[in-house]
């Protein structure tokens, strides 16, 4: 799953959508960690769309990610300011792939 000290443990790579990215990034195979308070990492991210669909306060848009080996899209914490820390998110995604910094 998400590394949840990734801000720690990654460089920042730059930023996309608004959204801070943590390398290492190498698109279009390796995408790193998009986000902060809210953060998706796009390398374990298998599109599965449950974050997306059950957030209650509508966080995340979906961004296509053509070639990358886990999945050809990946939902992006455009919102992530909105957030209200229920923790849906991080219990629902099969993959451990969302960190929500609740602290
Ligand atoms: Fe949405 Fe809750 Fe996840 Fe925040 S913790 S992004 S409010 S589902
Ligand atoms: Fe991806 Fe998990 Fe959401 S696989 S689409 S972060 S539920």
């Amino acid at each position: 799953g998400i590394d949840p000290n990734f801000d720690d443990n990654r460089e920042k790579a730059g930023e996309e959508n608004g959204l801070d990215v943590w390398g290492p990034v190498d698109p279009p195979e390796k995408l790193g960690i998009h986000g902060a308070h809210v953060a998706v990492d796009y390398d374990i991210c298998i599109a599965d769309g449950a974050c997306l669909e059950n957030c209650p306060v509508d966080v995340f848009d979906w961004v296509d990610t053509p070639d990358h080996p886990e999945s050809e899209r990946k939902v992006e914490p455009t919102r992530e300011d909105q957030c209200i820390d229920c923790m849906l998110c991080v219990d629902i995604c099969p993959v451990d792939a969302i960190d929500v910094d609740a602290s």
